[in-house]
């Protein structure tokens, strides 16, 4: 593997799973593969868990790791051409990504969407301008409209718990004070369609997501018939995706966020998030602290997720 964007770039993803699992139970097995390499890990944007286990993956496949906070410490980049750059960025991207190129073998790259111009942020500019420059594979850390790591550790979690061969996922939209991308609730679409499983898909009207991202998933805005018999509840915000309103807060209702009444419809439901969430905006406390959430072990997954994908790319690495 070269690229990580998309749940195809995995290939079968049963397969995939089945390795996580493996991956899991015997972490330091494949230390060597890693000796000598190094991982580079862009940040544009703030992280916890994909930092730490990022960095974990790499350090149990016995890679070096660098980590580049952009806007702390390092020359602001301006990213686009043609720029008469006599603002207060003095590095373009063009010369940073190969020159970071030089210092690694593999490279992570957070970086969210701007919500200047939607275009941008659909084709993936920062994104594609490091597979293009870079010469080494990259995977994605976030970015504008995807969130591949997560939702792979996601679907690891749902493997681990679900209670039929088929259950029964929905994603929620919920509420919270700021505008957030879209690429978390667009990778878990992706992921849990690529897994057959029953995918809903509930909101408020304006915030219909991409259609190439919901596929096949049923969207239902009545919220609480969405959560009728689910087995497991994703909650998450996004901004709205569908022109003009791209990267706007259309609602903050409070009726939305999760709470204990809420998951009394489900069918014994596993609450989910990936992290970081508001409490009582998103989800009231007693759901988060229940013994039914699995926002940590999503978490400890991440790890796992990391891990199988830079292990593909070393063992592909020429
Ligand atoms: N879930 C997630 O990606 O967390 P961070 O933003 O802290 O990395």
């Amino acid at each position: 593997m070269k690229y990580f964007q998309h749940v195809a770039d995995l290939g079968d993803l049963q397969q995939a799973v089945k390795e996580a699992l493996e991956v899991k139970a015997n972490r330091y097995a494949y230390k060597h593969l890693g000796e000598n390499k190094t991982l580079l890990m862009i940040f544009f944007n703030s992280s916890l868990r994909t930092r730490l286990s990022t960095q974990k993956a790499a350090m149990n496949l016995g890679m070096n790791v660098i980590a580049l906070d952009v806007n702390q410490g390092a020359w602001k980049l301006e990213t686009e051409r043609g720029v008469i750059m006599d603002g207060d960025k003095p590095e373009h991207l063009l010369e940073a990504i190969p020159v970071m190129g030089c210092y690694c073998d593999v490279i992570g790259v957070r970086s969210f969407a701007r919500f200047e111009n939607k275009a941008d942020d659909y084709e993936e500019k920062i994104l594609m301008q490091f597979i293009k420059y870079s010469g080494r594979p990259v995977f994605a850390m976030e970015t504008a409209t995807v969130h591949p790591l997560q939702s792979f550790a996601d679907l690891i979690t749902i493997e681990e718990h679900k209670p039929v061969q088929r259950p029964k996922v929905v994603l929620t939209w919920a509420p919270h004070p700021k505008a957030l991308p879209q690429a978390v609730p667009n990778s878990f679409a992706e992921w849990m369609n690529a897994a057959d499983y029953d995918l809903v898909i509930t909101h408020p009207h304006g915030y219909e997501l991409d259609p190439r991202f919901v596929g096949n998933a049923t969207v239902e805005y009545d919220q609480d018939k969405a959560l009728a018999g689910a087995h497991f509840v994703y909650a998450k915000n996004w901004s709205a995706y569908a022109d003009p309103n791209y990267g706007k807060v259309l609602s903050t209702d409070r009726n939305w966020t999760i709470t204990t009444e809420k998951m009394a419809l489900t069918d014994n439901g596993y609450f989910m998030h990936c992290l970081p969430v508001r409490r009582n905006m998103i989800v009231s406390d007693d759901v988060i602290e229940s013994d039914h959430s699995l926002v940590i072990p999503e978490a400890a997954n991440r790890e796992i997720s990391a891990q199988v994908v830079l292990k593909r790319i070393l063992e592909d690495l020429k």
